[in-house]
C-alpha cells in the first residue's frame, strides 16, 4: 500500500496515536513500518471490531439444537463388517494417491508458553521426539505401506513460518521427500484494543494475530496448493492439528467412512469427559451437523443429560477432519465464506523497544469447523479418546505434555498387550510410527518380541 493511502486509512479509523508514532520515526523506520504493516486488512479488522462491539454473542439459538448421528465404535458383527469395508475403501484411496495430509501449525501456542513453533516441542516419552517428527514419521510409514506419495502440507503463520521450514530442513524432513512437503502461511489480522485502538508491538510492527485455523481453507487456496493437489489427482484432505501426538494420520477407516457417506466434511469425536470439559460440541443445528464452541452453547445444553443420566450432547470435537478438496474449492469460489469470531484476550507484549506490558486485545479468527454448515453431506465417527486424542495445550495440568506422554505410553502398552506381549510393570513405553502404526503391525512382525525389563522401552 502506498504511504499516502496507508496514512489515510489510519486517519479514517481515528488511529492518531499510530500516526503520531509513525511521524516520530526515522525515514528507514517508516519504510520498515510500511513494509510490515502496509498489507494488513484494516478495513476488515475494524468492520469486525464494530460488529463485535454491538454484539459479542455467537450464542446458539437453543430451539435449533439436537443430538447428531454418529458412526459408533464397532460393538457387533454388523458394525465390524462396516468398519472392515470402510478400511478397505480407505486403503484403496491411499494406494490410489487420492489422499493428502494437512497439519495446521500456525497458532501462537500461548498457553504452552514454549519458545518456538509448537511442532518443535520435544514430547515423546522415551525418545523425546518433537510433535512434527511424530506426525511426519506417520506420513512416511503410510507412504511406505501403500507405496504412494502422500503429500504433507503444513500451515504456518508469519510468526513461525521461517523457523518451521528451517526445522524441517535441519531434520532432513524426517526422511520424507522434500518435494512432497509443502509449507504455506496463513493470513493475519491486526488485533484491536477494547477501546478500538491498534496496538504497537514494537517500533515497526503492529500487534497482529493469525486468522484462526479456518484460515487454512483460504490460505490453501490462495497459496495455489489446492489447485496443485487437485490437478495431481488428489481428492481428499486429512486435516489435523499439530498438538495431538495420538492422531492417526490419514486413518483408512475414517477415509473409507467419509467416502461411503459421500461426505464433504467428516469429523472424529470423543465422549466428553464430563459436563465441564472445555471442548467444542458436535451437534445438529437446525437439522444440519455443526460444531459449537463450548462458550457459545448455553450452559443448560452443555450440562443436559439423557434419560439414563448420560451426557446428552456427548460428542466432543477432536479437530480431526477430512475435507473433500472440491468442497474447499467451492468454499473459496465467491470469496471466503467462513464467519469470524472474536477472542477477547490479554497478551503480554514483550519488545525490545518498550516496557513489557499486559494488554487487553481482541483477536479475530475463523474456525475450520464453521465450514460444516456449507457442506451438503457430512459424516461423524466416534473414536476412543485413549487411542487417538491427547492434545497438548497447557504447560501443566490437563492437556499438558505430561498427560500426553502418559497417554502415549499407555497406548503403546495396550498395543503390546493386544499383540500378546508381556511388558514389565511401571515401564515407560514408546513405539516409533516406523516400527508399528497399531497393534496389528506388532502381531504381524515375525519372531517373538521380547521386551527387556527396563524403565524406558523404545521400539524403532
Ligand atoms: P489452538 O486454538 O489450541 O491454539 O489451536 P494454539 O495456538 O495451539 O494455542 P493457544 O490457544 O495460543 O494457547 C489449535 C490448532 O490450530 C492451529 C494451532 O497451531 C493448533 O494446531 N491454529 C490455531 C492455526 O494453525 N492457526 C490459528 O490461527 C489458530
Amino acid at each position: 500500500m502506498p504511504e499516502h493511502e496507508f496514512l489515510r486509512t489510519l486517519e479514517l479509523f481515528d488511529q492518531h496515536h499510530i500516526l503520531d508514532h509513525y511521524r516520530s520515526l526515522s525515514f528507514h523506520q517508516r519504510q520498515a513500518f510500511l513494509g510490515s504493516n502496509g498489507a494488513l486488512d484494516f478495513h476488515l479488522a475494524f468492520q469486525l471490531y464494530h460488529k463485535f462491539c454491538e454484539s459479542n454473542s455467537g450464542a446458539i439459538d437453543p430451539a435449533t439444537v439436537s443430538p447428531p448421528d454418529v458412526i459408533p465404535i464397532p460393538k457387533d458383527s454388523g458394525q465390524n463388517a462396516d468398519e472392515l469395508a470402510a478400511r478397505s475403501q480407505g486403503e484403496s484411496l491411499l494406494r490410489g494417491q487420492k489422499a493428502a495430509v494437512l497439519i495446521v501449525a500456525g497458532g501462537q501456542g500461548s498457553r504452552l508458553g514454549f519458545d518456538g513453533p509448537k511442532g518443535t516441542f520435544p514430547l515423546s516419552p522415551v525418545a523425546g521426539k518433537t510433535l512434527f517428527q511424530l506426525l511426519a514419521e506417520q506420513v512416511r510409514a503410510l507412504s511406505n505401506r501403500y507405496s504412494a506419495t502422500i503429500p504433507l502440507m503444513i500451515m504456518t503463520s508469519s510468526d513461525n513460518h521461517k523457523d518451521t521450514i528451517d526445522f524441517f530442513k535441519q531434520k532432513k524432513f524426517f526422511g520424507l521427500e522434500p518435494q512432497n512437503v509443502h509449507f504455506f502461511s496463513q493470513g493475519v489480522l491486526p488485533a484491536i484494543s477494547p477501546q478500538g485502538n491498534l496496538i504497537l508491538k514494537d517500533k515497526v510492527h503492529l500487534y497482529t494475530s493469525p486468522n484462526g485455523h479456518g484460515g487454512s481453507l483460504k490460505a490453501l487456496s490462495d497459496s495455489g496448493l489446492l489447485s496443485k493437489m487437485i490437478e495431481a489427482g488428489y481428492e481428499e484432505l486429512f486435516y489435523c492439528q499439530v498438538d495431538n501426538p495420538l492422531v492417526k494420520i490419514a486413518d483408512p477407516v475414517f477415509l473409507g467412512h467419509h467416502r461411503r457417506a459421500r461426505s464433504q466434511v467428516s469429523t472424529k469425536v470423543v465422549r466428553r469427559r464430563n459436563i465441564k470439559e472445555k471442548v467444542g460440541v458436535y451437534l445438529k443445528l437446525e437439522g444440519k451437523d455443526a460444531i459449537a464452541e463450548y462458550s457459545d452453547l448455553d450452559e443448560k445444553y452443555m450440562s443436559a443429560l439423557d434419560e439414563k443420566g448420560n451426557i446428552l450432547y456427548w460428542a466432543g470435537n477432536t479437530a480431526i477432519h477430512i475435507f473433500s478438496l472440491s468442497f474447499i474449492k467451492e468454499l473459496n469460489k465467491d470469496g471466503f465464506a467462513l464467519p469470524y469470531h472474536c477472542a477477547k484476550k490479554s497478551a503480554y507484549v514483550i519488545s525490545s523497544d518498550w516496557e513489557p506490558a499486559s494488554i487487553d486485545l481482541w483477536k479475530f479468527e475463523t474456525f475450520v469447523f464453521d465450514a460444516m454448515p456449507f457442506a451438503r453431506r457430512t459424516c461423524c465417527m466416534e473414536i476412543k479418546r485413549e487411542d487417538e486424542f491427547a492434545p497438548v495445550k497447557n504447560k501443566e495440568g490437563d492437556d499438558s505434555p505430561d498427560t500426553a506422554r502418559e497417554a502415549m505410553s499407555a497406548l503403546y502398552r495396550n498395543w503390546l498387550i493386544t499383540a500378546g506381549i508381556d511388558i514389565p510393570e511401571g515401564s515407560t513405553l514408546e513405539i516409533s510410527p516406523l516400527y508399528a502404526l497399531g497393534p496389528q503391525d506388532i502381531s504381524a512382525r515375525t519372531g517373538r518380541l521380547v521386551i527387556p525389563a527396563e524403565q524406558e522401552i523404545y521400539l524403532e
